[in-house]
């Protein structure tokens, strides 16, 4: 399995239950490590940005309001196969439909409160690393 980053958010609806530290336990006891992490309030420009690949769609509006809604905790994720497995770890995007003992079964409240984001592909994870993290501020360790 190849070494790889991927990037990952804590939503506001983890932040504000008190759920990082579950699901920073849970990235590490499944073997990929923080390799980067800052907490941010996003501002709805952020959350525009960030997701600007989904403009156009009907949950658009809804999606920045609640990704601005409060602060997020943003980390850079490493390790073998990283992407996949962070995926894996999170569950189905609807926490109606994900597999049992995934932070979004677990934690989540609906498809827009879904409490995690990952990115899906290799390229999708450079542009989502360095849309918040200059390489200068990741720790990599392999
Ligand atoms: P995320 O993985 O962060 O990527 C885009 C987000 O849009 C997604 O998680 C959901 O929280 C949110 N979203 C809201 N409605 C939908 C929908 N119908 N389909 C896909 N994503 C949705």
């Amino acid at each position: 399995m190849a070494f790889e980053r991927t990037f990952s958010i804590v939503k506001p609806d983890g932040v504000a239950r008190n759920l990082i530290g579950k699901i920073v336990a849970r990235i590490e006891a499944d073997g990929l490590r923080v390799a980067a992490a800052k907490m941010k309030h996003l501002s709805r420009r952020d959350a525009e940005g960030f997701y600007a690949v989904h403009k156009g769609r009907p949950f658009f509006e809804e999606l920045v309001t609640s990704m601005s809604s409060g602060p997020v905790l943003l980390m850079v994720l490493e390790g073998d196969g990283a992407i996949l497995k962070w995926r894996d770890i999170m569950g189905a995007t609807n926490p109606a439909q994900a597999a049992e003992n995934t932070m979004r079964k677990l934690y989540g409240r609906s498809i827009g409160e879904n409490t995690v984001h990952g990115s899906d592909a290799p390229e999708t994870a450079r542009q989502e690393i360095a849309w918040f993290f200059p390489e200068s501020e990741i720790y990599t360790k392999n």
